[in-house]
C-alpha cells in the first residue's frame, strides 16, 4: 500500500460504539461506550498516545475498534488513509501485521500446552523472517535480548513457568521481530510486577525512538502515563474530555474532571493510582438519548445551565491543549482556530 508521510498509519475518526443495556420493560436503551472519539497514530515521527480513564470509560472498546475486532456504530477507522473494512486481502494482511495488540492479562494469550517461544517461532515462520533454522534461532535470541530477557530463561519453558512480566516481554519480543508500525497496549502493565513495569515502558519508548513504532498506551495509572510522556487523552464515559501534552495536563489541567482526579495526587508518584486516590465514581452513565449534555454534569462544581442543554465541543485552551467544557466557551472551538 502506498505510504504518504502526512497520513496517519492508524486513525479513529469520530468513532462511536453503542451497546444495548438490559432494562425492565419494552424500551431498548443504549449507552455510548465510546462517543465521537478521534485519534491518530503516525510513524513519522512515531508518537505514544496515552489514553487514561476509569473502569468502564471505553478504553478497551476503542482499542478493539482500532484493531478491527469491533465495528464502530458510527465513524470510521482508517489504516493509511483507507477505511479498514474496505481493505483488500493484501492490505488487510499488512494492517494485521502492522497494528499489533498487547493485552492486559499476560497469560490469557498463550496456550498453556505449548512452549512460550512458540509465539516467536510462529511469527518467524508466518512472516518468513528467516531462511534457515540457525538464522531463526539467532533471530529469536536477539529479540529476547532486545526486551531484556535472557534466552536461556525463556526458550523451552511453558507459560506457567514464567512470571507475568516475562510473558508480557515475550509479546514485546514478538513485536521486535514483526516491527509493526503501531502497538495497541491495553493496560499491559496492570497485572505485572511493579519492579518490571518500568522495563516494559522503557521497551515501548525504545521502540518509538529506535524503530519508529507508535503506541496507544491504555492505562488508569497516572504515574506510568507521566513516565512515558507524549500526548494524553482523558476519557470520561466514552468521551474525550481533555487532551494535550501530558505535562500540560498534569501541571495545568483544564477540565473539572481532570482537575478533580488530580487534586488527590499532588505530584506524580509511582506508588499512587489515579483511580483509587481520586475516589471519583460516576454511576449515572448517560443513555444515548441523553447525549445532549456534558457527561460530567452530575459531579461538576461549576455546572451551568448550558451544560445540561448542550454537549460541550472541544475548546482550545492553548496550542494543542483542548477541553470539552463550557468554562472555555470564549475560546476557539477545535477546528476553527486561526
Ligand atoms: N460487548 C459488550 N456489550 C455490552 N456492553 C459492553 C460490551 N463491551 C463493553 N461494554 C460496556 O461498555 C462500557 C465500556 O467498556 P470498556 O471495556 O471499553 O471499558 P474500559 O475503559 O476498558 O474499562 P476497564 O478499565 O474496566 O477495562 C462499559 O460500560 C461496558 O460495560
Ligand atoms: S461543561 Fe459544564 S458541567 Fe461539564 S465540566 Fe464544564 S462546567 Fe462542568
Ligand atoms: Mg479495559
Amino acid at each position: 500500500m502506498k505510504t504518504t508521510q502526512n497520513i496517519p498509519v492508524l486513525e479513529a475518526r469520530n468513532v462511536t460504539k453503542e451497546f444495548h443495556i438490559p432494562t425492565p420493560g419494552f424500551q431498548r436503551e443504549y449507552i455510548a461506550a465510546v462517543d465521537q472519539v478521534s485519534l491518530s497514530l503516525h510513524d513519522k515521527p512515531a508518537n505514544i498516545v496515552t489514553l487514561i480513564g476509569e473502569s468502564g470509560s471505553g478504553k478497551t472498546t476503542l482499542s478493539r475498534m482500532m484493531l478491527g475486532l469491533t465495528p464502530p456504530t458510527r465513524g470510521k477507522i482508517f489504516y493509511r488513509g483507507k477505511e479498514v473494512f474496505t481493505l483488500t486481502k493484501e492490505e488487510w494482511w499488512e494492517y494485521r501485521r502492522n497494528v499489533q495488540p498487547v493485552f492486559q492479562d499476560p497469560f490469557s494469550i498463550y496456550n498453556p500446552f505449548y512452549r512460550i517461544d512458540r509465539v516467536l517461532d510462529l511469527a518467524i515462520k508466518n512472516f518468513k523472517l528467516s531462511s534457515s533454522a540457525d538464522e531463526a534461532q539467532s533471530l529469536k535470541e536477539e529479540a529476547l535480548r532486545a526486551v531484556d530477557l535472557r534466552p536461556d530463561d525463556v526458550i523451552g519453558r511453558y507459560p506457567h513457568q514464567l512470571s507475568g512480566g516475562q510473558c508480557q516481554r515475550v509479546m514485546l519480543a514478538r513485536m521486535y521481530l514483526l516491527r509493526p508500525k503501531i502497538i495497541l497496549a491495553d493496560e499491559p502493565i496492570s497485572m505485572i510486577d511493579v519492579a518490571v513495569r518500568m522495563l516494559f515502558l522503557n521497551v515501548l519508548a525504545d521502540f518509538r525512538d529506535k524503530y519508529h513504532i507508535s503506541s496507544l498506551f491504555i492505562t488508569h495509572d497516572l504515574a506510568t502515563a507521566y513516565y512515558l510522556g507524549g500526548e494524553m487523552m482523558v476519557l470520561c464515559f466514552g468521551r474525550v474530555v481533555e487532551s494535550g501534552k501530558i505535562e500540560t495536563l498534569i501541571e495545568q489541567p483544564g477540565h473539572p474532571y481532570t482537575q478533580q482526579l488530580l487534586t488527590a495526587i499532588p505530584s506524580p508518584d509511582p506508588t499512587q493510582r489515579w483511580e483509587t486516590k481520586a475516589n471519583v465514581k460516576i454511576t449515572d452513565r448517560p443513555l444515548t438519548h441523553e447525549a445532549n449534555k456534558c457527561v460530567y454534569i452530575e459531579r461538576c462544581p461549576h455546572a451551568m445551565d448550558i451544560c445540561s442543554r448542550q454537549r460541550p465541543p472541544d475548546y482550545q485552551i492553548e496550542d494543542g491543549h483542548y477541553a470539552a467544557c463550557f468554562l472555555y466557551q470564549d475560546r476557539p472551538v477545535r477546528g476553527s482556530e486561526i
